[in-house]
């Protein structure tokens, strides 16, 4: 099964929160369950937060009661709406809402072609992330050497995405040619998502990994344990790249130890437009912080600041892999142009 999937009506997804000690699918129907589905991380992963946004348009579109058009268009500007306030950082959510609601107000037939239309739209912006991270995973791949050790930070494999995922999608890829890579996975506090879910997938395909909290990578590096680093991205813009708390100590550390640091990325990631003081950093509650699990660690009423995001310069960054090749960060100006 792919991470997110439309079954006539009904968006069928993994509760990420649960694993990897329970299995909980979902299925869900409406706009609100979806949007709260994200807040709390059941749905996560910049791609996945895309497909998700976008069959969560297909949902309101698919159950509409309205047979007027612009009716329609005023349903989905509203879930549309909805789904914009839930993570401010990932640009591949705002991507997908305004691609389908720009074919939206454009369409020209009734409501009942248009509902159709948004569904089928949905769809292929989902197969479109699985070809994406196919392309990812073959160009990345030539970048690794048998015998490799890669540290990935966070989690960017399929449950990131609505399959195979990106940086996790080059080791998959590297493993599938027979390259004997061993990997290195960062716990990522506070939501553990390198603990809970990178290890879980690695170890599904049956690829070494070894779990690390966030606070070795400096002695990783410094035993020299580790030939490259790979990570994936909420958004890239033209001086930065924007991804997971630790990313940014990661890349400083990856620099100093002349280890290659390569970001791996559909284009939809990509907001060229912008700078890194233009994004939002999501602030997320104290409690993540203050407690592992269900188990506070710190003093009641601790002062706490939890980024979810942090800013990694370009000039940190080796290389970005996306699904039209390895580019350079010099090369993303003359990129931009055929976005
Ligand atoms: O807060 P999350 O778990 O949604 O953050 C995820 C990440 O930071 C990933 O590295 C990023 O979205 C890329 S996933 C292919």
């Amino acid at each position: 099964m792919r991470t997110i999937e439309w079954q006539h009506g009904t968006i069928v997804t993994i509760d990420q929160t649960k694993l990897p000690q329970e299995t909980v699918i979902l299925e869900m129907k409406n706009v609100i369950e979806v949007a709260d589905a994200i807040k709390t991380m059941k749905i996560r992963g910049a791609p996945l937060l895309g497909a998700a946004a976008s069959f969560t348009l297909a949902l309101a579109a698919y159950h509409s009661k309205t047979e007027n058009k612009a009716e329609l268009i005023n349903e989905l500007e509203k879930a549309a709406e909805i789904l914009k306030e839930t993570r401010p950082t990932a640009v591949n959510l705002f991507w997908a809402i305004d691609k389908i609601m720009t074919k939206a107000r454009d369409f020209s037939g009734n409501a009942k072609d248009l509902a159709a239309s948004v569904v089928e739209e949905a769809q292929k912006i989902a197969d479109e992330d699985v070809a994406a991270n196919r392309l990812i995973g073959k160009h990345g791949a030539e970048l690794i050497r048998d015998g490799d050790v890669i540290l990935t930070h966070c989690n960017a494999g399929a449950l990131a995405t609505v399959d195979y995922g990106t940086a996790l999608g080059v080791i998959r890829a590297a493993w599938e040619q027979g390259k004997k890579i061993r990997v290195i996975a960062t716990e990522t506090r506070p939501k553990l998502q390198g603990a809970r879910l990178t290890t879980y997938e690695l170890k599904r395909d049956g690829i070494p990994v070894t779990l690390i909290t966030d606070n070795m990578v400096g002695y990783v590096m410094y035993k020299r344990l580790v030939d490259k680093v790979i990570v994936g991205a909420d958004r890239i813009v033209k001086n930065a790249v924007i991804n997971k708390i630790g990313t940014y100590t990661i890349a400083v550390l990856a620099k100093e130890h002349n280890i290659p640091f390569y970001v791996a990325a559909p284009k939809s990631t990509f907001d060229l437009s912008r700078s890194s003081t233009d994004v939002t950093i999501e602030e997320r509650l104290s409690e993540e912080v203050t407690h592992i699990g269900s188990q506070m660690i710190a003093p009641k009423g601790v002062n706490v600041l939890n980024p979810a995001f942090d800013i990694t310069p370009l000039k940190y960054v080796t290389s970005v892999i996306c699904e039209g090749g390895v580019l350079r960060k010099e090369d993303f100006v003359k990129f931009e142009a055929n976005l």
